[in-house]
C-alpha cells in the first residue's frame, strides 16, 4: 500500500508535526507500506518527496526549502501544491499536521479535492473539533460537562475587563485562542494588566478568544479514542506539571519535558474512570469524529471531570500520550498506525 505522509505545515506546531511524523514513519511496517513523504514548509509550500526526505534525514530545512522554491513555477495556479501532482500512485494519506491549516479541515478539504482517502476526521468535523468555541457549544448542548467561558471577539472585547469577567468566571481566568494547539497563545490572568497583555497576544492567533473559568488545583487527564462508528477508548493517563508552571505549557510539552511526569494508567476510582471514558466517547460521537482523537480533561480537587478539548490529529512525539495510552492498553505503535490506515477506508 502506498501511503503519503503529510507533515510540517505552516502553523506554530510545525516542529511538533515533524517529530510526530518521524515516530509514525518509524512505526510503519515497511514490508506493508511504501511511504512517500510530503513536507509542508513553514511558508505553506508542499515540497517534493525527494526534498522532504532530505529534511527528514537531517538536512537543513531552510536551505532545502530555498532551493526547492527556485524549481517551482509560481506563475502557475496552485503552484504551492504542485508537488502533489505525483499523488496518483498514493492510495491513502496520513496527514499528521497539527494546528491551523492541518487539523482544522483545510488539509482534509485538499485531500478530498484530490479524491484520496485520509486518516482522521472529515472536513467539518475537523473544523468543529479544532475550534474550542464550537466544540464547547456542542458539548454543552449535549450535556457533556466543560468549563464556563465568555467569547471575546474584535466586536465585543471592549465591553469586557478583568473585573467583569472574574465576576462571572472567578478570579483565575484563562485566555485561549479558539483555534490553536499545543498551548500556544494561552495566558493565565489574575488582573487587568494581564488581561490586556494576554488578550493582545491571544488575538495574534485568532479573532475568537475564550475567556475561560479555571478549575482549582486540577489534575490533567487524557484519554485516547480510536475508531469510526464504533470507537474504543484507552486507559487514562495523567500529566503532572511542575508546581510553578500553572498549566501544561508549550515549554513543558515540547521544549523541555524533563520536569513533567506522566502516570499511565492513572490511579483514580473506577467511577471517575467510567465517567471520563463515557464523556470522551460521547464527545467523539457528538462531534462526528473519525479515526482518532485524544480528549483532554481537567479534574477538580473535588473530583469533577471537565472536558477541556479534543485533538483530532494529536501529537505522536516521544512524550505524547495518544500512542502511549494505546501501548498501555495493549495496542502497539505499529498496530495503531495500521488500524488508523484501515479506518481511513471505512
Ligand atoms: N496539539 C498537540 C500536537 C497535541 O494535542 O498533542
Ligand atoms: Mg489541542
Amino acid at each position: 500500500l502506498h501511503v503519503g505522509l503529510l507533515f510540517g505545515g505552516n502553523s506554530s506546531e510545525h516542529d511538533v508535526s515533524k517529530r510526530s511524523a518521524h515516530n509514525i514513519y518509524d512505526a510503519m511496517d515497511k514490508n506493508k507500506y511504501v511511504v512517500d513523504l510530503f513536507l509542508i514548509a513553514k511558508n505553506g509550500v508542499v515540497l517534493s518527496s525527494q526534498a522532504s526526505r532530505k529534511i527528514f534525514d537531517g538536512a537543513d530545512e531552510n536551505k532545502v526549502v530555498a532551493n526547492e522554491m527556485k524549481k517551482i513555477d509560481f506563475s502557475k495556479p496552485l503552484a504551492n501544491i504542485s508537488n502533489l501532482n505525483s499523488v496518483n500512485d498514493i492510495d491513502v494519506f496520513f496527514p499528521i499536521i497539527h494546528g491551523n491549516l492541518g487539523e482544522d479541515g483545510t488539509i482534509q478539504g485538499l485531500l478530498r479535492l484530490l479524491k484520496k482517502p485520509y486518516v482522521g476526521s472529515g472536513i467539518l468535523e475537523s473544523a468543529m473539533g479544532f475550534d474550542k468555541d464550537i466544540t464547547k457549544q456542542l458539548l454543552t448542548y449535549h450535556g457533556i460537562q466543560n468549563t464556563k467561558y465568555i467569547l471575546l471577539t474584535p466586536a465585543n472585547y471592549k465591553q469586557w475587563n478583568y473585573a467583569k469577567l472574574s465576576h462571572q468566571l472567578g478570579k483565575l481566568i484563562f485566555l485561549k485562542p479558539a483555534n490553536q494547539g499545543s498551548s500556544v497563545g494561552i495566558h493565565q490572568i489574575h488582573n487587568q494588566s494581564e488581561f490586556e497583555s494576554g488578550l493582545k497576544d491571544a488575538f495574534k492567533y485568532d479573532y475568537k478568544i475564550l475567556a475561560e473559568q479555571a478549575i482549582e488545583g486540577p489534575e490533567e487527564i487524557e484519554i485516547s479514542i480510536l475508531g469510526n462508528e464504533h470507537p474504543i477508548a484507552s486507559q487514562l493517563g495523567a500529566i503532572k506539571v511542575p508546581k510553578q508552571d500553572k498549566f501544561y505549557t508549550y515549554q513543558n510539552k515540547f521544549v523541555d519535558a524533563s520536569q513533567v511526569h506522566f502516570e499511565i494508567p492513572v490511579k483514580v476510582s473506577q467511577k471517575l474512570t467510567d465517567r471520563i471514558t463515557k464523556m470522551a466517547l460521547d464527545a467523539y460521537k457528538v462531534l462526528g469524529l473519525k479515526g482518532m482523537a485524544r480528549a483532554d480533561f481537567l479534574v477538580s480537587s473535588s473530583g469533577e471531570p471537565y472536558l477541556g478539548e479534543v485533538n483530532t490529529l494529536p501529537g505522536f512525539t516521544n512524550i505524547s500520550l495518544y500512542p502511549q495510552l494505546w501501548k498501555a492498553s495493549g495496542i502497539s505503535y505499529s498496530d495503531l498506525i495500521e488500524r488508523l490506515i484501515k479506518l481511513a477506508y471505512q
